[in-house]
Order: structure tokens, then sequence, then C-alpha cells
């Protein structure tokens, strides 16, 4: 397993040197993820990517660098209120470096400290959530990697560890998703998709861990799959695939099971709801919203309304 450090000497990237700050995430796999500081003070968050691997058969390493590199220099880093691109992404020495802005935290790490999310809570990430895929999606980019580390709450004067629940509901915060590793778009020759598995087996639809080539045929789907996976996880703290392998979930058909199991098994949440969310995680993408907003309208007609 790789073990990638930011240089002491910093990186220079648009013309501008960066230094590391301090480690954020450490030595995951082979990924790290490190807060920078320019030169002129102002503070950044890089992700180092090993880009030795064979450019066809990784769908990490460079092909994640690749992707994030399309889309960052054709849309730019702020597409989307609630879509979070790299600034800038450069190579050095075989290693990637992808720069984006620090934001608060991610919603994982929310959750974790904070405990589930009233439904209200929920929504608020939902509706932004579904914005961005609204707008992704209308550009032909489908995530394929929607989670909630992968969505970053922004709130000005706030910092990680800082965030707490009562805080999504407020009008100045921004949820943003970002991490666009995985994305794929029709303009993307470059890459090669492999064969195997890949992406977060917590969240990945049935047909994207299976390879289902006919089902995989719209993308898009498999986000509305995650999103639904997002929503469960948010409401119940309990992230229904953790720590299980792909192999044992397919062969005990867990996906095939999953919506059936929420309607009827599951006591947390109210039967309403349990509906809604068992047809966002629908094994057949077909049988799923079939846009974002869909989702969330069926979502908020089920919850109480503001007084
Ligand atoms: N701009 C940012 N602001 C604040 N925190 C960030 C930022 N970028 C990344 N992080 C933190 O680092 C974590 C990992 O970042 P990122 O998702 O880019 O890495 P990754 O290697 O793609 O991880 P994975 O493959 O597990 O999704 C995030 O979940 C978040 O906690
Ligand atoms: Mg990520």
């Amino acid at each position: 397993m790789a073990v990638l450090n930011f240089p002491h000497q910093g990186v220079v990237i648009n013309g501008v040197r960066y230094f590391p700050r301090k480690s954020l995430t450490h030595v995951l796999e082979d990924k790290s993820v490190y807060e920078v500081v320019a030169e002129d003070g102002s503070s950044l968050i890089a992700k180092l990517v090993l880009l030795e691997e064979d450019r066809g058969t990784g769908i990490k390493g460079m092909s994640s660098f690749d992707r994030e590199t399309f889309l960052s220099q054709r849309w730019g880093p702020d597409p989307h209120p609630n879509v979070h691109f790299p600034l800038a992404t450069a190579e050095q020495d075989g290693i990637g470096y992808v720069l984006t802005r620090y934001l608060a935290e991610d919603l994982e790490s929310v959750l974790l400290r904070e405990g589930p999310f009233t439904p209200r809570q929920t929504l608020h990430v939902l509706q932004q959530i579904a914005n961005a895929l609204t707008f992704l999606h209308g550009k032909g980019i489908s995530v394929r990697d929607v989670k909630l580390d992968n969505m970053l709450v922004q709130l000005d004067g706030v910092q990680r560890g800082q965030v707490i629940r009562e805080m999504i509901l407020l009008k100045e915060t921004i949820v943003k998703l970002f991490d666009m590793g995985l994305a794929i778009h029709p303009d993307m020759h470059f890459l090669r998709e492999g064969t195997d598995f890949y992406g977060n087996e917590d969240y990945a639809a049935p047909e994207m861990i299976l390879r289902n080539a006919e089902q995989m045929e719209n993308p898009h789907l498999m986000d509305m799959y995650s999103l639904g996976i997002c929503a469960y996880y948010l409401l119940t703290q309990i992230s229904p695939f953790k720590n299980i392998n792909v192999q044992t979930v397919i062969a005990l058909s867990l996906r095939d099971l999953f919506p059936m199991f929420i309607l009827y098994n599951d006591t947390i949440l109210p039967f309403s709801l349990k509906k809604v969310i068992s047809t966002a995680v629908s094994y057949c993408p077909l049988d799923r919203y079939q846009t974002p907003q869909e989702f969330v309208n069926a979502f908020a007609a089920e919850i109480p309304k503001e007084k």
C-alpha cells in the first residue's frame, strides 16, 4: 500500500507554491488529504493521488485524477452552489495534486459525532444534494460516488469539529457535493472502464456491484440509489452494508432484499418515510425515483410541515 507524503518544499500549482500545514486524513489506503497554505496565506485542501498505475485498468489513481481534471477544466471550481469541483490539479513526480477550497467538514463526520438527523434536517441535506445532482445530470455527469463523506458543509466561521446538526437548517449553511474521482461523462473518451467493482460498497447500486451492463446504461440512476442510502444513513445512523463485504452482499442478494427489509423489519422510521426510501433504493433502476427532485418531493410530502 503506497504512502504518499506532501513534499516539505511544497508544490507549485498555477504559479503559486503550496506548503503542507497539517495533515487532515492520514494515509488511508493510498490517499492522503492535506491542509495546505499558499505563499499568500490562503488555506486549501490538497488531495494526493498516486499516478503510477496503469491508466487502463485502475479506476482510482490516474483515472480518478483524470476525471477530476477533466471536470474542473471544463466547468471551473464552482459550477453550481452545491457542487465543489477542484480549483486546480497538477502532476509532479508521479503524484497528482488535486486542490480544493477548504470547507468546514464532511457530513459523515458530523453524523458520527452528532447522531441521527431529524427528517427535516435530512430533507435539507437531500434538497441541496438533489440540486447538485440535477445540475450535474443535466450536464451529462454521473457522480457514482454519492455518499456522506463526499458532502461538505460550508458555513462561514465554522471549522472541522464545530458543525452541529442544528446548523444544517440555517439559511447560510450550504451543503456541497464533491469528489468526482468516479464521475463519468460521455466525453471522457480517454478512460476505459474496468470490469471489476469499484466505488464504495456501502452506497453502490446493485448494478454497479454486479456490473450489469444493461442496467448500468443510465448511470444517473445509480446516483439515485446512493442518495436513498444517504437518507437512510442520516436518519438512522446505520450504514446498511457497512463492513459486509461485496461477495457476501451478492451471495445473499442483500441489495435485492434491502427495500423490503426497510419496509417491514426496520422499526426506527415511520412507515411513510420507509416507503419513500425503499423506492429510492429499489433493486431495479427503473423502479427508483427517476430524478433527484422527484425523490425529494416524495420525502418532503411525508414529513411534518414547518409551523
Ligand atoms: N475541501 C475540503 N474541505 C474540507 N474537508 C475536505 C475537503 N476535501 C476533502 N476533505 C476531507 O477529506 C476526506 C477525503 O477527501 P476525498 O473524498 O477528496 O478523498 P478520497 O481519496 O476520494 O476519499 P474516498 O475515495 O474515500 O471518497 C473528506 O471526506 C473530507 O473529510
Ligand atoms: Mg471521498
